[in-house]
């Protein structure tokens, strides 16, 4: 039998505060860029790896039969075991250019996922300490506190986060999208971890948040905590959020923010 979420939560908690004390300290002793990935400004820095390794060796100890799904490593082995009902998908370091560059905002991200679903997720913020976490009907959490979004009404008026990704030519689109989009908005933020920005417009720090092309490492656990705290999340022209774009709105705005989305075709193009 799985264990109910908030188990499943504690267990993230605990190993996502110990992952970010290692992170912060290695940045305090200096990183730099380890390897390139898709493209050149696609970096990992070997914090990104020994926090992933640590993250996966601490669930494989407290729970052995689980999946691990992280960014650096991919699905780790788990040899001649049935396929197993929860999964955890992490993103060691989310923000990793803002953490090179000693920017702090950026975050260790771990979900939970039970038969498909995410049930819990923990953000937590390596230079600031600030924790979301979130489990499936339980809202969203921050120092004690449950979290709501916005109740902005009005796009005119809205902070609107959004992302880009590493590619230069899918670059170049969503900054096309990005310059029709602003004249519609209060302002535009690319702060640099998207699973912190959902986390932000999850406490209504942010109104909304947009971006095309995350992997499932980089929202999971926020697009959870963003849920939970009253937002709409979903993809374009009625489809799921996913790789072509994950939209997190007020249940006000996201009719009129995806509206303006569709119309720029931002899931669209390369
Ligand atoms: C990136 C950040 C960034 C987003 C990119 C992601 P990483 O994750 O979340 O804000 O715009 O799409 O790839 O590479 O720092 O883990």
């Amino acid at each position: 039998s799985t264990p109910p979420s908030s188990e499943l939560l504690e267990i993230a908690i605990g190993v996502a505060r110990d992952a970010a004390g290692t992170a912060y300290r290695m940045r305090a002793e200096g990183v730099s860029v380890a390897a390139t990935k898709s493209t050149i400004t696609d970096v990992v820095t070997a914090a990104d790896r020994a926090v992933e390794r640590q993250i996966t060796a601490a669930l494989r100890q407290l729970r052995p039969a689980d999946a691990v799904l992280g960014e650096e490593y991919g699905t780790a082995e788990r040899g001649n075991q049935p396929p197993a009902r929860v999964r955890w998908i992490v993103d060691p370091i989310d923000g990793t250019v803002n953490y090179l560059y000693g920017l702090p905002h950026c975050a260790v991200s771990i979900a939970a996922e039970v038969d498909g679903q995410v049930v819990a997720g923990v953000v937590r913020n390596i230079h600031t300490g600030e924790e979301w976490t979130a489990t499936v009907g339980g809202g969203a959490w921050r120092a004690g506190q449950r979290l709501r979004c916005s109740t902005e009404t009005d796009l005119a008026q809205a902070l609107v986060v959004t992302g880009f990704g590493y590619d230069p030519r899918r670059r170049a689109h969503q900054a096309r999208v990005v310059a029709e989009l602003i004249a519609h908005v209060r302002d535009i933020r690319r702060l640099g971890a998207a699973a912190v920005d959902l986390c932000l417009v999850a406490e209504g720090r942010a109104d909304a948040y947009y971006e095309k092309g995350l992997a499932a490492w980089d929202q999971a656990a926020g697009a959870l905590v963003a849920a939970e705290a009253g937002l709409r999340i979903g993809g374009l022209k009625g489809l799921a959020p996913g790789p072509d774009m994950v939209v997190a709105a007020p249940p006000a705005l996201f009719d009129a923010l995806h509206d303006h989305l569709a119309r720029l075709d931002a899931s669209g193009g390369p």
